[in-house]
């Protein structure tokens, strides 16, 4: 089957919304707090804070939600797969319900904002699914249910869903939601920047001088100084002995957007089993377009990343036999050892400087709680969920092993990355194409353009010296040790790193 897909990347949500608005830094400025990091967490915490008459400058090294909330699948929901089981073994009954309610009123917020202010946002209500066509995920599924009657949560054991195949069962969670992410932010920015906040974007920031009044300085020199700063960085783009690389690892994770006549325009779903699907609509014009997601895989860890576009392609035509691509896009996603979001103080003696990450892949509810919480740190009020998401936190279970898991993940690829034979040059690349090559005995990296320009980098990760791995399906390079990822000519798109590859010398026309 011949299958058709966009030639480039470009998320449904940001298809009209490429590019800046508000101009880069070029002066040293003071606020009271400076957020860095222009995504859902940021951008909410900054409409916030300004809201209760806090001086905010939000910058963004790019443009406006333009990493994972842009990328999304938007949906607002507290199922975050087969997840309330797990945590009440892990952690008891009061924190997985703490984390539910956490969640509910990440849902209700915008939920309630949107109904007041009438915001266009293809705001809807639906229920959200678990299903299972597996026979070994029933008992699972029965387990979860059992947690939804622990915890009170409404919803349960279904063996219809309105999907056009049949599923040996789901769970489901009633009254959630779903919307446009960009549609909805563009509200808060728009009333962020009426009350006198302050954006810029194209602004990187590179580095902090701590203290009582930190100072964000950016790559152009510029300092920000403010009494708070929030890192919303996604990984934040200040560590600080945070050793937030060795504490959280990096998905990635695929979605197309799909035209069909016969689009399921009730509730949304995922999979329990792997590969994981995720399936829901949003309207587009009169007609709907199915969100179809899922393929996830550690990052730089996917090789022939566009095997992934295909195989959801496919899944899709299996769904809609007259599926039209019209739309495709990655994701990425950071998730802590314990599955639950890192919120608070960035180190436990740095009261100014906060962080909000983690978020697995539910970054909706997820984020807007870590808004919530940040506001209220700065406030100086009590928040019930400051223990919970605590970034100092450790449970051992189930954190002690998923740590030796990683960092064994990490050593292996550590290693690998050196000893791998390369025998590729760079006269062999296509137009379009990249991969590690050898240019002068050493390994490197190479990607020839659309102009039979040739991209050259050094492909040693600037964060702790692991190999990068070429993604075909983005045209990037990742890093499969710690999930930073690089452009073509290595420039930083995700840390932890903050440094670009190196450049390397060769022939640029050779073919
Ligand atoms: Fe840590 Fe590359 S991200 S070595």
């Amino acid at each position: 089957m011949e299958i058709n897909m966009p030639q480039f990347p470009e998320p449904y949500w940001r298809a009209d919304s490429q590019n800046s608005e508000f101009p880069s830094l070029s002066e040293d400025t003071k606020c009271d707090v400076a957020i860095v990091g222009g995504g859902i967490a940021g951008i909410t915490t900054a409409y916030l804070l300004q809201k209760e008459g806090k001086d905010v400058v939000l910058i963004d090294a790019t443009t406006l939600m333009n990493g994972t909330t842009g990328h999304t699948t938007a949906k607002i929901t507290s199922q975050h797969g087969l997840i309330y089981d797990e945590f009440i073994q892990h952690f008891g009954k009061e924190k997985a319900r703490h984390y539910y309610d956490a969640n509910e009123e990440g849902l209700a917020f915008i939920r309630d904002l949107v109904s007041k202010n009438q915001i266009d946002c293809d705001f809807s209500q639906q229920d959200a699914y678990v299903y299972t066509n597996d026979d070994t995920y029933i008992e699972k599924l029965k387990k979860e249910d059992q947690a939804y009657e622990q915890l009170g949560i409404e919803g349960g054991l279904v063996d219809e869903t309105s999907l056009p195949f049949s599923v040996k069962r789901a769970i489901t969670i009633r009254n959630q939601a779903q919307f446009h992410p960009v549609k909805y932010l563009r509200f808060l920015i728009d009333e962020f920047i009426k009350q006198g906040g302050k954006i810029h974007e194209n602004t990187t920031a590179s580095d902090v001088a701590t203290g009582d009044n930190p100072k964000v300085i950016t790559r152009e020199g510029h300092k920000i100084t403010c009494s708070y700063l929030v890192c919303a960085t996604h990984f934040p783009f200040y560590d600080k002995r945070g050793f937030y690389f060795a504490r959280m690892y990096g998905e990635r994770s695929y979605a197309l957007g799909v035209k069909t006549k016969k689009p399921i325009t009730d509730g949304m779903y995922i999979s329990a089993e792997d590969p994981k699907r995720s399936i829901r609509f949003t309207p587009l014009g009169n007609e709907n377009l199915m969100i179809i997601g899922g393929e996830k895989h550690k990052t730089g860890q996917g090789i022939n990343t566009s095997k992934h576009y295909e195989a959801l392609a496919k899944f899709s035509h299996e769904l809609f036999p007259d599926a039209e691509i019209a739309y495709r896009w990655a994701t990425h996603d950071l998730i802590t050892l314990d599955k639950l979001p890192y919120v608070g103080h960035l180190t436990e003696n740095q009261e100014n400087i906060f962080i909000a990450t983690g978020f697995r892949k539910w970054g909706m509810t997820n984020s807007t709680n870590a808004a919530k919480m940040i506001r209220d740190a700065i406030l100086e009020k009590e928040n019930p969920y400051r223990e919970l998401f605590t970034p100092h936190r450790f449970y051992a279970d189930p954190s002690l092993k998923k740590l030796v898991q990683e960092n064994a993940d990490v050593a292996k690829h550590l290693i690998k990355g050196k000893i791998e034979l390369v025998r590729r040059k760079p006269e062999d690349l296509k137009v379009d194409e990249g991969s590690v090559v050898t240019v002068n005995g050493k390994r490197a990296g190479g990607y020839r353009d659309q102009d039979g320009q040739l991209h050259l980098v050094d492909t040693t990760c600037r964060h702790m010296g692991c190999e990068v791995e070429w993604n075909d399906g983005e045209r990037t390079w990742d890093c499969p040790c710690h999930a930073s990822r690089y452009d073509i000519d290595g420039n930083v798109i995700e840390g932890p790193t903050t440094k670009p590859l190196k450049k390397v010398e060769g022939d640029n026309n050779a073919k």
